[in-house]
C-alpha cells in the first residue's frame, strides 16, 4: 500500500490539488490523506472551493491562520512534522508556491520523505515575491519535479536539478477548468451582477507590490476608474486587498463609481463563469494568466514580470505594471486590436494529474469518466468554439513527451 499525503493550504492550491486528488483515488493500493493548512480559512477563500471542485474533507486541517511570512511558514512545519511523523508517508506532494507549499516541503525533505512538488520550476527572477522564493527553495529539495511548461524545465535545468527528477506533465490546473467548464457554465452570475457576455472587465488584485503600496494600488485604481466609465468593471476582492482599500482611502473612492461593482470573493464555478465571459481581465494572479490562456480571454497583467511566459507566447496575456498609462495604453490595444487565439500550450489537455499520479504510482495513466467525456462537454459549453483549442491530437501530446522528460 502506498501511502501519499497531499498539502493544501492557500485559495489557488484548491484547484490545483483536486485533480491529483481524483486520479489518486482511481489508483488501487493507494493510500491518500488531504492535509489543508488552514492557511485560507474564511469560507470565501477555502470552504465554497471544496463544494465547487468536489474534494473530499480534508483528513486534517492545521488551522494556522494568518502570520507574517516567518510566523506563517514555521506555524505550518511546526504542525505537519507530527502529521508526517505519525503517518509516515511515501510521498508528500506539494502544490503551487505559498507560504504552505515551501513549509511543508521542507519538513518532508528533513524527515527524508520523499517530496513531490507540482508547478516546479517557474520563474519570475524577481525575489522580492514571496512566491518566488517559496518556488526556487522548493525545487531544490524535491525529488520529483512536475512541470507546466517548457521554460520551467529549462530553468531547472540551468539551476542544476537531475534531469531524470523533471517531468514536464502539463497543467493541473487546466485539467479542473476543463472538467467543470460545463457546470460553471450554468452559473447565473452575470445576471445577478446585471451584466452581459463580453461587455464588462474582471479584476483581480492581491500581490503586496500592488495592494500594501499606496502609490500602487491608486495608479491602478485611477486605470479602473476610467476602464469604468468605458464598460462595467466587476471586482471581487481579496480580504488582504479590502482591508488596504480601506485604509487608504480607496474604498470610498470606489464606491462612488457608478459603472464599479465592488463583491466579495467568488467560488470557483461563479468566477470562472465570470472569467471566460469577460470583455476583458485584469489580474496581477499567476493562474488566472494561465486560465485565460485557455479561455482565450485578453488578460492584462498587473505586474512587471511574469512567471508563467507561455501565457504570453502562447496566450492572451501582457504585462503592464502598475502605472495608470500602461494600464490604459494596454487596455486601448486588446480593445481596438482583440488578441489572437492561438494554440493551447503542449500537454494543457486535462489530463496532467493522471500523468503525475502514474509517475508517482508507478502505474498506467487512468482517465476519469468525466475526461473521457470532457470533448463533448466541452463543445455544448461553448458553442463559440473556443473550447476547440483545449483538445490537442494524440500525436502532439506524445512528442512533447518525448521531447520532455515522458512520466
Ligand atoms: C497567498 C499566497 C499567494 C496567493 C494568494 C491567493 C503566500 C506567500 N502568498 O497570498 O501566493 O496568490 O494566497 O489568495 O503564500 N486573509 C483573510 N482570510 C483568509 C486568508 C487571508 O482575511 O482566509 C487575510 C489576512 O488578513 C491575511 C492576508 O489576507 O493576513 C494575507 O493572507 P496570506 O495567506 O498571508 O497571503 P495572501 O495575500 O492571501
Amino acid at each position: 500500500m502506498l501511502n501519499i499525503i497531499c498539502v493544501c493550504g492557500a485559495r489557488p492550491n484548491f484547484m490545483k490539488i483536486a485533480p491529483i486528488v481524483g486520479a489518486l483515488d482511481r489508483v488501487p493500493d493507494v493510500r491518500t490523506r488531504l492535509i489543508h493548512t488552514g492557511q485560507h480559512y474564511d469560507d470565501r477563500m477555502s470552504r465554497l472551493f471544496f463544494g465547487d471542485l468536489g474534494i473530499p474533507q480534508p483528513d486534517l486541517n492545521l488551522g494556522v491562520g494568518s502570520g507574517s511570512q516567518a510566523v506563517q511558514t514555521a506555524e505550518v512545519m511546526t504542525r505537519f512534522e507530527p502529521v508526517c511523523l505519525q503517518h509516515a508517508p511515501d510521498w508528500v506532494v506539494v502544490v503551487g508556491d505559498v507560504n504552505s507549499t515551501l513549509a511543508c516541503a521542507l519538513t518532508a525533505s528533513k524527515l527524508g520523505i520523499r517530496l513531490a512538488h507540482v508547478e516546479a520550476g517557474l520563474r519570475s527572477f524577481d525575489r522580492t515575491m514571496p512566491e518566488e522564493v517559496n518556488r526556487v527553495l522548493t525545487d531544490a529539495i524535491s525529488d520529483r519535479l512536475f512541470v507546466t511548461e517548457p521554460s520551467g524545465v529549462e530553468n531547472l535545468l540551468r539551476e542544476g536539478i537531475a534531469e531524470e527528477k523533471i517531468h514536464f506533465v502539463g497543467n493541473v490546473m487546466i485539467d479542473t477548468l476543463m472538467s467543470t467548464r460545463a457546470r460553471a457554465d450554468l452559473s447565473d452570475v452575470l445576471s445577478i451582477l446585471s451584466v452581459r457576455k463580453k461587455s464588462y472587465a474582471l479584476v483581480t488584485l492581491h500581490r503586496p507590490s500592488n495592494v500594501d503600496s499606496k502609490k500602487a494600488f491608486s495608479s491602478i485604481v485611477d486605470a479602473l476608474e476610467t476602464i469604468s466609465r468605458d464598460m462595467p468593471v466587476i471586482f471581487p476582492v481579496h480580504p488582504r486587498s479590502k482591508k488596504n482599500l480601506n485604509v487608504m482611502g480607496l474604498g470610498a473612492r470606489i464606491e462612488r463609481m457608478p459603472q464599479f461593482c465592488l463583491i466579495e470573493p467568488l467560488g470557483y464555478l461563479d468566477f470562472l463563469k465570470l472569467m471566460a465571459d469577460a470583455a476583458v481581465v485584469l489580474t496581477d494572479s499567476g493562474g488566472i494568466q494561465e486560465e485565460t490562456t485557455i479561455l482565450g480571454v485578453p488578460c492584462l497583467t498587473l505586474r512587471k514580470n511574469t512567471e508563467r511566459p507561455i501565457t504570453i507566447t502562447h496566450g492572451t496575456n501582457r504585462l503592464t505594471g502598475s502605472s495608470t498609462e500602461a494600464i490604459l495604453s494596454a487596455y486601448r490595444d486588446v480593445r481596438s486590436h482583440p488578441p489572437c487565439v492561438s494554440a493551447a500550450p503542449d500537454l494543457w489537455d486535462g489530463r496532467a494529474a493522471e500523468r503525475i499520479v502514474a509517475c508517482l504510482t508507478g502505474t498506467e495513466p487512468v482517465a476519469s469518466q468525466q475526461q473521457q467525456g470532457s470533448s463533448i462537454m466541452l463543445s455544448l459549453a461553448d458553442p463559440s468554439g473556443i473550447d476547440g483549442r483545449i483538445e490537442p491530437g494524440p500525436e502532439r501530446a506524445c512528442q512533447s513527451r518525448q521531447k520532455h522528460q515522458p512520466v
